[in-house]
């Protein structure tokens, strides 16, 4: 079977971070310090990747400005011919640090929100970071790059999306993804306290409309749908080893961000192997490429082309398989692991904040 050459490459720099996002889709366990790749290693990845013919680079973590070589990664990667995105907190920016970053070749920045107003986003983020964030978003612009913002939707937040669209138009961002909340990591343990109701959900599905209307010509929105409420999966990564890879900070290479929560696969390592062979070549790479692996009832599934049967990290977070159709699927015989999550309206009450699991604390 050929294999297409990956398109962008997700490099995790660090996964120390200095936020506790509770909704954060890290692992539970991160990789530590001693174990991150160093500046040279990191180098050679970027030059390996440019040579494969990637095109776009995400640098992120955890924080990837913790990282005090970010300046020279960044002027090598460059050097590599990649585009340049860089995910970040915000924590940790200085005006001084973001514009040497843009003059040494970053192309554009994704920022994080957590909510409209300082007291709500702290408490998500468990920590207080908001305020600091609305100053990153002034350095990025004064930087002269394009302001990319994210915010992750779930119970707590997600009845303030037009407020949310509202202060990233006011921040100057040029797009905004909202993202519901997705069940992988650290996630899943606070799974009951963050998925919302299905009227909350049709309540922001209008919202969302209504603030398009509004904001829509200054600003770019997209909507990243809630797949627990979904009938059939999203096409997860675009389909396995297909369009992107993923390196850890200590050099493993992964299909998918999520993807070192499926503790059945063992995934090769740059300081072991090429990355062209691990994405050509490797058993992990290849274990869910094109559709012979599929068992029913995705086997002979009309919807399989479209989405590759659904997400091989929540097939294995949710039934213990990997290879098994992705349980969001109403066809799945595993589909009530999903809808059994699902919270009534009845047991939601807006006015308790939920109690959350905080990583680190
Ligand atoms: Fe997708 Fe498999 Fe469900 Fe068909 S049965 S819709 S291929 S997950
Ligand atoms: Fe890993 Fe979907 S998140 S395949």
């Amino acid at each position: 079977m050929s294999v297409s050459i990956p398109y962008a490459m997700t490099a995790e720099l660090t996964h120390r971070c200095p936020l506790h996002c509770v909704y954060c889709s890290n692992p539970l366990e991160l990789q530590k310090r001693e174990s991150e790749l160093t500046a040279q290693e990191w180098i050679d990845v970027f030059e390996q990747a440019g040579d494969m013919g990637i095109v776009q680079v995400h640098l992120t973590g955890g924080e990837p400005l913790l990282r005090p070589d970010l300046n020279e990664l960044v002027v090598h990667a460059r050097e590599s011919g990649l585009f340049l995105n860089l995910i970040t907190s915000g924590v940790g920016m200085t005006e001084r640090r973001i514009r040497q970053l843009a003059r040494s070749g970053i192309d554009s920045v994704q920022l994080s929100v957590q909510a409209p107003e300082a007291g709500l986003a702290d408490t998500i983020a468990g920590t207080k970071a908001h305020e600091h964030k609305e100053r990153a978003a002034k350095w990025i612009r004064a930087a002269g790059l394009p302001l990319h913002m994210n915010a992750v939707l779930h119970r707590q937040n997600i009845h303030l999306v037009e407020d949310l669209i509202e202060l990233c138009a006011s921040w100057g961002a040029d797009r905004l993804e909202l993202a519901n909340a997705q069940y992988y990591g650290w996630a899943l343990l606070n799974r009951r306290q963050l998925l919302p109701t299905r009227d909350q959900l049709i309540a922001a599905e209008a919202a969302f409309a209504r603030a398009k209307e509004r904001f829509g010509h200054r600003i770019e929105l997209i909507w990243v749908i809630p797949d627990y409420y979904e009938d059939y999966p999203k096409p997860c990564m675009g389909g396995w080893g297909n369009l992107s890879l993923t390196v850890t900070p200590d050099g493993t290479v992964l299909p998918c961000t999520a993807a070192s929560g499926i503790k059945s696969m063992k995934f090769e390592s740059v300081k072991e192997r090429r990355l062209k062979w691990i994405w050509e070549e490797s058993a992990s790479f290849n274990a869910y490429r094109g559709f012979d692996w599929m068992a029913e009832p995705c086997r002979n599934c009309e919807h399989r082309f479209r989405d590759f049967g659904g997400c091989r990290c929540q097939a294995y977070l949710l039934t213990g398989d990997p290879s098994r159709a992705d349980p969001v699927c109403a066809r799945s015989p595993h589909h009530r692991l999903v809808t059994e999550a699902l919270p009534s309206e009845s047991e939601f009450d807006p006015l308790q904040r939920p109690s959350y699991s905080y990583r680190g604390k």
